[in-house]
């Protein structure tokens, strides 16, 4: 928690105060495993450590007024992990939406996931709707839970979704645009990241929001996810703030369109 006037608050209202917050941020919360290892644990003792990290970035980013956190939790292609591991992490899942759901509504938090939820096993699925309904009309920190994700899945659900709306008749090859094609997308309702974190040092995208990525800023920190807190989440908004994102402009230009 944040108490009044504790460093904490003076290091977000520095951080409010240097630059833009990133409305959207997504994260790539890698290392557990790693983590885990280097204290000859159990891979599963780092994804439940991960949970801390969890809620301590969730908290942060609420209070500091970012609009949207992605958070890549199970990809599609993690299903191919040995199945031990696969249905603690889905048990695990089912623990963390008991226990933190009340945590999120009291904080205005409202949850959302994208990826292929019906692959989810049904008690993930019960706790997941449980924990969208009892947070739909919250309206604080977006949290979007990344869940037998991959954006070439996406972007292959988004491709049938169109072919079968051309069929139909709804829409034609004129209207196929950037837009009407992020519209397809399970982040139709929410912005493209402006910052991408990835945790763990490993520099790759590992098919995360392929389409959505396409300008946003990204940041890679050694830290392992379980490790992962507030303070290094600051350090990369504060390296964010330091950039300039040109999007294909000439660097006079971008000058000339913040004093618009
Ligand atoms: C990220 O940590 C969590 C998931 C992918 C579910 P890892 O489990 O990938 O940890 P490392 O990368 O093996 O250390
Ligand atoms: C990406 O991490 C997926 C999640 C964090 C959920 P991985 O550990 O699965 O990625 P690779 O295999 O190192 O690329
Ligand atoms: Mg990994």
């Amino acid at each position: 928690m944040t108490a009044p006037g504790s460093d904490d608050e003076v290091m977000q209202e520095e951080l409010r105060g240097s630059g833009s917050i990133p409305q959207h941020i997504a994260i790539i919360m890698d290392g557990n495993g790693r983590w885990a290892k280097q204290r000859a644990l159990p891979r599963v003792a780092g994804h439940r450590e991960g949970v801390n990290s969890v809620r301590d970035i969730v908290e942060a980013c609420g209070q500091l007024g970012v609009r949207c956190l992605t958070l890549y939790a199970f990809s599609t292609e993690n299903w191919k992990r040995p199945q031990q591991e696969v249905s603690t992490l889905m048990r695990l899942l089912v623990k963390a939406l008991r226990d933190e759901t009340d945590r999120l509504y009291k904080n205005n938090v409202r949850l959302t996931a994208i990826g292929d939820l019906d692959s989810l096993p049904t008690d993930v699925q019960r706790e997941l709707s449980d924990a969208f309904e009892k947070t739909r009309h919250n309206t604080g920190l977006n949290l979007n839970l990344a869940l037998s994700y991959s954006g070439r899945w996406e972007i292959t659900e988004a491709v049938k979704k169109i072919v079968s709306d051309a069929i139909d008749g709804k829409i034609s090859g004129d209207n196929i645009t950037e837009s009407l094609i992020s519209a397809y997308l399970s982040t139709s309702a929410i912005p493209d990241p402006d910052l991408l974190v990835r945790t763990s040092g490993e520099f790759r995208i590992s098919n995360f929001l392929l389409y959505q990525l396409a300008y946003t800023e990204i940041y890679i920190s050694k830290v392992y996810w379980p490790d992962f807190r507030r303070k290094h989440l600051y350090e990369a908004i504060r390296d964010y703030q330091k950039r300039e994102r040109r999007f294909g402009l000439v660097s006079e230009q971008v000058k000339h369109l913040q004093t618009l």
